[in-house]
């Protein structure tokens, strides 16, 4: 599968920042000593754990060689690395403190079974905090599948479709009440403003887009995102001042554990 593009995925760095604030806004603990950052990418979110908790250890885990290259460049030292893959790379039990995740978890499967393996990481008292997108209903994704869709290619690109990756609010807090001392559990839509040229597309193709690139030939690339770029553009006018509102909801989860 085509790896990330770090440099891409770093173009619209402050929008997707913030969602990654707002959540550890909503975390608590006083001094956690061991935290994950599962997901970690460039380590966005790894350095504003460090910088709310110097003294913990704190170690990010991704599966992306380019990512984890990127992360490592811009330090600081003090920050581990692990390239796993988050499917197959269960944290020890009651190893961690904190569990963070932004926006990475929407690319695992099967959250009925992950969710609780990552709880019985927690220590008693410690937290899982996960932001996912959850804006598959959202033109900027429907397009996407629509065109995907097309006979000339679907065999080849559904394996690697992700259409329906997150859950209603109600499923994860019947998921892990069971599990959690306390379970928060809200949405948030984003109005980003976007600039330049095919904006949303510019977004859409370091995420979404990029899984199915690698499964088609030159030609069927350009003529994808050719229709894509088409469809999103009709989708997502830009306003009078130039700029392009694009709405993204994202799910939020803290879950403590007893
Ligand atoms: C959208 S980026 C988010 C990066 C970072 N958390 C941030 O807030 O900037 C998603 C990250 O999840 C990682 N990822 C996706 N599936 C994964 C898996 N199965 N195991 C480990 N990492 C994975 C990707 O490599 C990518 O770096």
């Amino acid at each position: 599968m085509t790896d990330w593009n770090p440099a891409r995925y770093l173009a619209h760095a402050a929008p997707r920042l913030r969602p990654a604030l707002d959540l550890l806004a909503r975390v608590t603990l006083e001094a956690p000593a061991d935290v994950l950052d599962l997901g970690c990418g460039t380590g966005t979110a790894t350095r504003l754990l460090a910088a709310r908790w110097p003294e913990a250890r704190i170690t990010g885990v991704d599966s992306s060689p380019a990512m984890l290259a990127r992360a490592k460049a811009e330090g600081p030292a003090t920050l581990s690395w692990v390239e796993a893959d988050l499917a197959s790379w269960p944290p020890p039990p009651a190893a961690a403190d904190l569990i963070f995740s932004n926006a990475a978890l929407h690319w695992l499967d099967d959250h009925a079974t992950l969710l609780p393996r990552l709880m019985a990481g927690l220590r008693p008292g410690g937290v899982l905090a996960v932001q996912m997108p959850d804006n598959f209903a959202a033109p900027s994704h429907q397009a996407l599948f629509r065109i995907a869709h097309d006979p000339r290619w679907e065999n080849r690109l559904r394996p690697a479709l992700r259409e329906a990756p997150v859950a209603r609010p109600a499923a994860y807090r019947r998921l892990l009440a069971p599990l959690a001392a306390d379970v928060d559990i809200w949405t948030t839509e984003y109005l980003h403003l976007l600039d330049g040229e095919d904006p949303v597309f510019a977004w859409t193709e370091s995420t979404i887009l990029r899984p199915l690139l690698g499964l088609l030939s030159p030609e069927e690339t350009q003529d994808l995102s050719a229709a894509y770029a088409a469809a999103l553009r009709a989708a997502y006018p830009a306003d009078p001042d130039g700029r392009t509102p694009f709405s993204f909801r994202r799910l939020f989860l803290v879950a403590t554990a007893p």
